[in-house]
């Protein structure tokens, strides 16, 4: 971010940088959920659950590159130890069912992580709306996807 761009930005670069590192320590850890489940996935019906989980790992794994680009360029670095991840996430990891065939329980336990991203997300759009135009046209990009995959899951539970 340059000089200017800095100075137009009406809201606390600090406290900025600070949620998009949550967000980003949060991207990873749905990230390695989705593709460690797509690794283990067994059972009826498990090559449609691999091939959405990948999918969407793949996409949480775009949203981090993006927070990541994003944080670069506010001057700031992203988490570089992976053991800082968990601690700095806004909410535990999730635990994949032990028993991978359970599919049901899989498809809770995205559900459950797509609403807490969800929640993240509209906070953070919230701050930056109409006060830092660039992040905030990240955020409801990164946004919409989290609603998609919310509803791509939610959809499966009510079959
Ligand atoms: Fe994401
Ligand atoms: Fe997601």
């Amino acid at each position: 971010m340059g000089k200017q761009a800095r100075a137009i930005a009406d809201l606390s670069l600090k406290d900025l940088v600070k949620d998009l590192n949550k967000a980003y320590a949060d991207e990873w850890l749905a990230f390695y959920l989705y593709w460690y489940m797509a690794q283990v996935v067994s059972g009826k019906a498990y090559e449609d659950m691999k091939e959405m989980l990948e999918k969407i790992a793949k996409d949480e794994l775009e949203h981090a590159e993006e927070l990541a680009d994003l944080i670069t360029k506010l001057g700031d670095v992203p988490i570089a130890d992976p053991m800082e991840l968990e601690k700095n996430a806004n909410a535990p990891y999730l635990m994949p069912p032990k028993n991978t065939a359970d599919i049901n329980r899989m498809i809770r336990v995205v559900a459950e992580a797509e609403a807490g991203a969800i929640e993240v997300y509209n906070k953070i759009a919230k701050k930056t709306m109409g006060k830092d135009h660039n992040t905030y046209q990240l955020v409801a990009h990164i946004l919409s996807e989290e609603i998609t995959h919310e509803e791509m899951f939610e959809n499966l539970l009510e079959r």
